[in-house]
């Protein structure tokens, strides 16, 4: 059993889908706790709903970024964790703090990455006349949205959407996908070393593709 950690800010839809997949046997992980920069963040009534500890950080209560991620990351250690999913967490993370990390720490993105890092990822795809859009699970490095992409959920884009209708429908496979890969990593069938992501043993040369099965071969 993998002990994972959470990062969320806010509703904590992705944060559901993996409490409830570990609680079906669907991936090896327990979860040591979830954490938040956000008091009220429905994700933290999820958790403790779950009885996974959950605790809240104010940035304020901090000088600057890497007094809180020095926080931050410091109790998520304490936790006992051994991977960090960031899940809906909405704030940049100090380089200093991640270090320690690297490899054991991924990210959901809205947005078929390299494309529309950054935020409004669904306007920016509309506004572009894109086709399709998805989302992405990826190794968090220093960079924004930058980190090695593990893998990816396509959607297609359709006429009449606004950027709450393609919103809605990215978010129902962001949870297949987040499931999906924190089961790989759970398996360490994806890891991160200096020459990249090996798959199963091997260098993925690009993302996995998450179909219909929502399962990875
Ligand atoms: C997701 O769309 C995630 O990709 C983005 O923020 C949203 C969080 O949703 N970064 P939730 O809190 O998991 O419901």
């Amino acid at each position: 059993m993998r002990a994972v950690a959470v990062l969320a800010s806010g509703e904590g839809t992705n944060l559901q889908a993996l409490i409830d997949a570990a609680r079906d046997g669907r991936i090896a992980a327990r979860f040591a706790g979830v954490f938040s920069d956000r008091r009220g963040a429905r994700a933290l009534e999820r958790a403790r709903d779950a009885g996974i500890p959950a605790q809240a950080f104010a940035p304020k209560a901090f000088a600057d970024r890497a007094a809180f991620d020095a926080a931050l990351f410091g109790a998520v250690a304490a936790s006992g964790a051994d991977l960090v999913v960031c899940a809906g967490y909405m704030r940049l993370l100090d380089a200093a703090a991640l270090a320690p990390w690297q490899g054991r720490i991924v990210n959901i993105h809205p947005s078929l990455l390299p494309a529309y890092k950054g935020l409004h990822t669904h306007a920016r795809a509309l506004d572009d006349g894109a086709a399709v859009h998805g989302a992405s699970v990826h190794f968090v490095t220093g960079e924004l949205d930058g980190g090695p992409v593990i893998a990816q959920a396509a959607v297609p884009v359709l006429p009449g959407d606004d950027a709450a209708a393609l919103a809605a429908r990215v978010r129902g496979r962001e949870h297949p996908l987040l499931v999906a890969v924190v089961g790989l990593l759970c398996e360490g069938r994806a890891v991160l070393d200096e020459r990249g992501i090996q798959f199963d043993g091997a260098p993925l040369d690009t993302p996995l593709q998450l179909g219909a099965t929502d399962r990875f071969p």
